[in-house]
């Protein structure tokens, strides 16, 4: 079966545009494809992130995605440093990558403005070879995600082609291997609506897990309260009614599209119930239909992490099975770089 792989860094908490952008896709593609979802535990490292928190971030994204509706019998769900051949592979990447693909990263330029590009880890500009890695190592055919990973995915498609390039195909052959394409070229799958959530604060910044204000996102574990407040606190306009797709609204827009998403309705459906909605008329709809959309996660959520040893079984499983798949991809991109392999 063709293979999905995808993940979340864990970081801070998970919010309303991971899980739009990203988790809720990662559902629907069980059925069809071989799906494994990955916590980057490796990833959180890159900038400065408090010790302390990991280990509990860590088991709480993969309760999150069980609560969200990944399921164990049909997707595997691991710890990314379970798995060591990701770094054994990123640092084989690491020397198809020339150093001027990872400048262009508008990430990383980003990631690193606040310390400056010579302060920042040097883990930080490497990161997306360590994200093709992750995706590489599966042969995945599919990766959803958000449109933020977007050049991380073309970046991973470009590496995958240099390798099959330079080691693969009749050289490979020559060292014993079967010859033909070492790695697939995977493609992003991006969805058309909930691609890039917006801030609550700013309409014109993606929702993220740094922004040091809380009242910029919906946190999937937020209260019922705590969302129908930070619903009513967020930034709207003084415009007339309420309309997509207009420019000079980018929050109107943004919330229209979160409630699309999470009743259900289409995007028709949605422009003929809002569009002579006031502010005041469409932040409790809002608010009401995301707390019942999250609710059921929640509860989920309080069930999994109840249940001592249960989360820890089903990564150790995960783990397994990854690796069954990421030893031999490993392996056979040694054989045609030429290392000395002992049987
Ligand atoms: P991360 O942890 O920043 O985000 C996880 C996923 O959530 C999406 N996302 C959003 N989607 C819509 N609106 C937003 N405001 C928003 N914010 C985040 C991201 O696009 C992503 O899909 N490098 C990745 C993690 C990663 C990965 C991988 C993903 C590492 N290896 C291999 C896929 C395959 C990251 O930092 O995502």
């Amino acid at each position: 079966r063709e293979r999905v792989v995808s993940g979340v860094q864990p970081t801070g908490s998970i919010h309303l545009g991971n899980y739009l952008g990203a988790i809720k896709n990662w559902v629907a593609l069980q059925d069809t494809y071989e799906t494994l979802f990955i916590v980057v535990d490796d990833h959180a490292t890159t900038q400065p992130y408090d010790p302390q928190q990991l280990r509990k971030a860590t088991r709480d994204t993969a309760a999150l995605y069980l609560a969200c509706g990944v399921d164990i019998s049909k997707s595997s769900v691991f710890v990314q440093s379970h798995v060591p051949a990701h770094m054994e592979l990123m640092w084989l990447l690491s020397s198809s990558t020339p150093i001027g693909w990872l400048q262009k990263m508008t990430q990383f330029k980003e990631k690193s403005r606040k310390e400056g590009a010579e302060n920042a880890a040097v883990s930080l500009f490497t990161y997306p070879v360590l994200m093709a890695s992750d995706i590489l190592l599966y042969q995945a055919e599919y990766v959803p995600v958000g449109e933020d990973q977007k050049q991380h995915l073309e970046l991973t498609r470009d590496l995958a082609q240099r390798v099959n390039h330079l080691y693969g195909g009749r050289k490979w052959k020559k060292l014993g291997g079967r010859g033909g394409s070492l790695f697939k070229i995977p493609e992003p799958l991006i969805p058309p609506v909930g691609a890039r959530v917006m801030s609550l604060t700013d309409g014109l910044s993606k929702m993220s897990k740094s922004a040091p204000s809380d009242q910029s996102r919906i946190n999937l574990l937020d209260s019922k309260d705590l969302i129908a407040d930070k619903i009513k606190r967020c930034k709207t306009d003084s415009f007339a009614g309420l309309e997509f797709d207009n420019a000079e609204r980018p929050e109107c827009n943004n919330l229209l599209s979160v409630y699309q998403i999470v009743s259900g309705k289409t995007k028709e459906e949605v422009m003929e119930e809002c569009k002579d909605m006031s502010w005041g008329t469409f932040k409790p709809l809002l608010a009401d239909a995301l707390i019942e959309h999250l609710s059921p996660v929640q509860v989920r959520y309080q069930e999994i992490t109840a249940e001592t040893g249960y989360l820890d079984k089903v990564l150790s499983e995960g783990a397994d099975r990854a690796t069954e798949i990421a030893v031999p991809t490993v392996r056979n991109l040694r054989q045609a770089m030429g290392f000395l392999i002992l049987d």
